[in-house]
């Protein structure tokens, strides 16, 4: 992973070189602190080990039970779903692969009338394994087997915690089950048995993926200006300090829109906390830069904008034109045409003197995206070390998890105790 910090110098808010310089040295005892975690394979810090401790043979063994299958369906939410999402769209797939995070009745609905059921595998995937969302989803999606005559038992396979609701019923019929590595938050879990196995089912080099996290593990080091990763997660920091509030992903790649979607997550869970934190806002270049883009260039001052694209892609001709305003275009290519809108984007920022950092791979293939995701959560983890939080807790979403289910009965807490009496204006 490559990351040019040129344009998110001196712009406004202002970060100059010389304020990092003095930041280095909190991000080398950082470095330290997250080092001693690693060792430890202390909880979150133990992401950071997945290159090392996780097993692309067993997850490919697991998934390998399953003959050619028309689809695949993960069934999970937040942190795990998220990353099966973002690499089923990065890597593209020749099964149709679906994420079920959501309650939707609707979508739930028209999910259930299009899936191929008796050629589907359902990967059910939650830590905890008493999540409502995923439990009444499979729910649903083993009775829909069970009624359409399929075997669910030979269909399903889960990733779980040692304990819950999930490994019970697991345990109950026998099912295949790989585990959730102990010390690893949801969100930080994408490089594991919760997502890789969509990826193997898929057909991928699980260890090309490994490999090029590995690779970006390797370049952390006790300087920003010696680590992509750390110099992306301290520079966000600084500028956030600055008054960079907000921090719009903007990937040049449509396979990337959900990878977007898997930094939002990451940045706003691991780092909303005390009153800290970037709000991660999402947009897709070319596309949003006929709408969002106005606001990044002339809106408040409050925005860091991170734009990311692959430094080869595949191409598709534009065909020649012998109309005289279209000449420009025509005998050119489109990955020229996405280019050029991706520098004339960062020129365009530049000039409105609005903070960018430019943050590129190879290209979209398994090392690619491994360096990409791997890179983004050590510069999250360096973020969070700087700002103090505790970047591997989320009580805000556990609040909720429990008021969920206390109002619907779950049985840990009463539903008057769960959610306060609602204010009421009139
Ligand atoms: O990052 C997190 O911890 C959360 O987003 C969880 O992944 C999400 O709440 C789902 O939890 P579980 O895997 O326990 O079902």
């Amino acid at each position: 992973m490559y990351v040019d910090l040129g344009n998110a110098l001196d712009a406004e808010p202002r970060l100059t070189r010389e304020a990092l310089e003095r930041l280095d040295e909190r991000v080398a005892d950082a470095h330290d602190r997250i080092e001693r975690g690693r060792a430890e394979a202390a909880h979150g810090y133990a992401s950071l080990n997945l290159p090392e401790t996780v097993d692309p043979a067993a997850v490919r063994r697991a998934v390998d039970r399953f003959d050619d299958p028309a689809a695949v369906l993960s069934v999970g939410i937040g942190g795990s779903a998220l990353g099966a999402a973002t690499l089923a769209e990065a890597l593209g797939t020749d099964l149709d692969a679906y994420v079920l995070d959501n309650v939707d009745p609707a979508r739930v609905a028209g999910l259930l009338e299009t899936l191929p059921l008796s050629d589907t595998v359902v990967h059910v995937v939650s830590r905890s394994g008493t999540t409502a969302e995923t439990l009444s989803n499979f729910l649903i999606v083993r009775e829909a087997m069970a009624d359409a005559g399929v075997d669910w038992t030979e269909r399903t396979l889960v990733t779980t915690g040692p304990s819950g609701n999930l490994r019970n019923l697991a345990d109950r019929h026998d099912l295949p089950v790989l585990d959730v590595p102990a010390g690893v938050p949801g969100r930080f879990s994408v490089l594991s048995t919760v997502a890789l196995p969509v990826a193997a089912l898929a057909g991928h080099d699980v260890e090309a993926i490994v490999d090029g996290a590995r690779a970006e593990a390797d370049r952390l080091a006790g300087s920003l200006f010696e680590s992509p990763a750390y110099a992306y997660g301290a520079t966000c920091h600084a500028l956030e300090r600055r008054g960079a509030g907000v921090n719009a992903m903007m990937p040049y790649a449509e396979s990337l829109e959900s990878f977007a979607e898997w930094f939002a997550q990451l940045w706003a869970e691991s780092l909303g906390k005390d009153a800290v934190g970037q709000t991660p806002a999402r947009a897709l270049g070319a596309t949003d830069q006929h709408s969002q883009l106005q606001l990044y260039r002339a809106g408040p001052r409050d925005k860091l904008v991170t734009l990311v694209r692959p430094r080869e892609r595949p191409d598709v001709a534009i065909p020649e034109t012998d109309l005289d305003g279209l000449a420009y275009l025509g005998g050119g290519s489109l990955a020229d045409l996405l280019d050029a809108e991706f520098r004339a984007t960062e020129a365009s920022l530049a000039a409105s003197n609005c903070p960018n950092v430019r943050i590129e791979v190879d290209r979209v293939d398994e090392r690619g995206v491994g360096e990409l995701l791997y890179g983004m959560e050590a510069a999250c983890i360096m973020y969070g070390e700087l700002a103090g939080v505790e970047t591997f807790t989320q009580p805000a979403v556990e609040w909720g998890k429990r008021a969920a289910r206390g109002l619907l009965g779950g049985g840990d807490v009463d539903a008057e105790d769960a959610v306060p009496e609602k204010r009421r204006l009139v």
